[in-house]
């Protein structure tokens, strides 16, 4: 925007995100690098001086939608020779992706990789002069030290630990987030503190998988440590935390969550699949009995808990009764709800090379199958909860219907309750009145 003097040209960005709620914080920091050298958000990828992709690889149709998102810039970047087109994340790390997307986007400026966002802000200072940037080297993450423009009030996300060291057989994270590097728990303790003190009121800590957070301290600290260590943090707030592994998930993790108040009773616990021979061909280092019996054990150990998942449909040699166990396991475990997939090849990783592959056909039949299963149990589970009294934060506007707000319990239930006064970023008391398959409705409740 000109506002009348030549050297305060307002200059824009805007962000294009894709993939888990890691990469949505990343961008918070980018946002943060580009606020520091004085661009403005904006909020259409038109408006730009500088647009970025921070990019997803887990799946090839994640990759696809980026790739087909990225060739659009080329027509912008022709309205405006003048843009900057950079591309980060999980996608350009991936081996040889750095040099074949500079072939087939030659009008990307920049490519960055997943651990070395701190060149970004030369990156951008050298494109300006038509300099162009490609750096993917793998390297220790500095990422946390970068500024923060946070987006996601009254939620902020704070990084424990990077990297994981697990490699399921299907999965290419491991191959572009490098190896688990915690972070110092007075580090994590501090940036939630200032975080509860500027007015935060929900916490979710983040990592690939939050259960080994410490073993590679040297100290002594665990996750269970780090989570008791925050709830005595003072303030009306509450914590989560995204991803727990079932092999790593123990007994003293599951009794800080009991005992902590602020610590939401919600567990977000992939299980990929019921069948024990799947399971094993995954890498995932339990079976379908050891699972079930820790979905059992969270149960009982914490009232009204949230259990969801993550499963994936179509691995490698998924056999017609591999997939009855899962369907099965679904049924025993209840999931509050549960997020399917159909298993894409990654290059690079053990399945790939797997010779039994499923066909698309089947595949397709058998998450359709899974979605229905799934969505039983979801409406029963809801139908449990009518009548109940439930804490929600608000978290923003229902955009479909007016004067209407939606929140989250704190087992992770999406809410929505009509009110005429504003109550974003508030705790409200809450009386679920009805459902609709996963989103409750509720009615405000006075506080007295
Ligand atoms: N670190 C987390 C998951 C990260 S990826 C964990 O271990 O639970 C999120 C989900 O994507 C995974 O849980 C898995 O269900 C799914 N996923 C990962 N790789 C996949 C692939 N190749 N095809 C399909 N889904 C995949
Ligand atoms: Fe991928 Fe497994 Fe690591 Fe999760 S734990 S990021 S699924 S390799
Ligand atoms: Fe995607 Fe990378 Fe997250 S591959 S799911 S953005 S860790």
């Amino acid at each position: 925007m000109y506002n009348g003097n030549m050297d305060t040209f307002e200059k824009f960005y805007f962000i294009n995100t894709y993939g888990c709620q890691m990469n949505i914080h990343e961008s918070e920091k980018i946002a943060g690098v580009l606020e520091k050298l004085g661009y403005f958000p904006c909020d259409a990828e038109n408006k730009a001086d500088v647009l970025v992709y921070n990019t997803c690889c887990i799946r090839e149709t994640a990759e696809a939608k980026i790739h087909g998102h990225i060739g659009e810039a080329k027509i912008l970047k022709q309205n405006n020779p003048d843009l900057i087109v950079v591309v980060c994340g999980c996608m350009s790390q991936q081996s040889g992706v750095a040099t074949s997307l500079k072939r087939r986007f030659p009008f990307v400026d920049v490519v960055l990789g997943t651990s070395n966002l701190d060149l970004l802000e030369q990156a951008v200072v050298d494109a300006k002069q038509k300099k162009k940037t490609v750096n993917t080297d793998e390297k220790n993450y500095v990422l946390v030290n970068l500024p923060k423009v946070r987006t996601s009030r009254p939620n902020a996300w704070v990084n424990i630990i990077y990297g994981c060291n697990n490699f399921c057989t299907y999965c290419i994270v491991p191959y572009v987030r490098g190896r688990e590097h915690s972070r110092p728990i007075q580090d994590i303790v501090s940036e939630v503190k200032d975080l509860i003190a500027k007015g935060y009121k929900e916490i979710t800590l983040l990592g690939q998988n939050v259960n080994s957070y410490g073993h590679d301290l040297d100290d002594g600290t665990n996750f269970a440590q780090l989570l008791n260590e925050v709830a005595k943090i003072d303030g009306d707030f509450r914590v989560r935390f995204l991803t727990n592994h079932p092999k790593d998930l123990t007994d003293d993790v599951i009794q800080a969550i009991a005992n902590n108040k602020k610590i939401c009773n919600s567990i977000h616990l992939p299980v990929q699949s019921g069948s024990s021979d799947i399971l094993k061909a995954m890498n995932r280092k339990y079976d379908r009995d050891y699972y079930l019996q820790l979905v059992e054990k969270i149960k009982k150990a914490i009232p009204d808990v949230g259990i969801s998942t993550d499963i994936m449909v179509g691995f490698p040699g998924e056999t017609e009764q591999d997939f009855l166990d899962t369907l099965d396991l679904v049924k025993k475990a209840r999931f509050s709800s549960a997020f399917c997939f159909i298993y894409s090849r990654r290059k690079g990783t053990v399945a790939d090379k797997m010779d039994n592959q499923i066909s698309r056909a089947e595949k397709g039949v058998r998450i359709k199958r899974l979605l229905e299963a799934q969505n039983v149990i979801t409406k029963e589970i809801s139908q449990e909860m009518e009548g109940t009294l439930q804490r929600v934060l608000i978290e923003g506007k229902n955009k479909k219907y007016v004067n209407t707000y939606c929140g989250r319990t704190e087992n992770g239930r999406l809410v929505n309750v009509k009110s005429d006064v504003d109550l974003f970023d508030q705790f409200v008391w809450v009386k679920i009145k009805k459902f609709q398959s996963a989103t409750l409705w509720g009615e405000l409740q006075k506080e007295d």
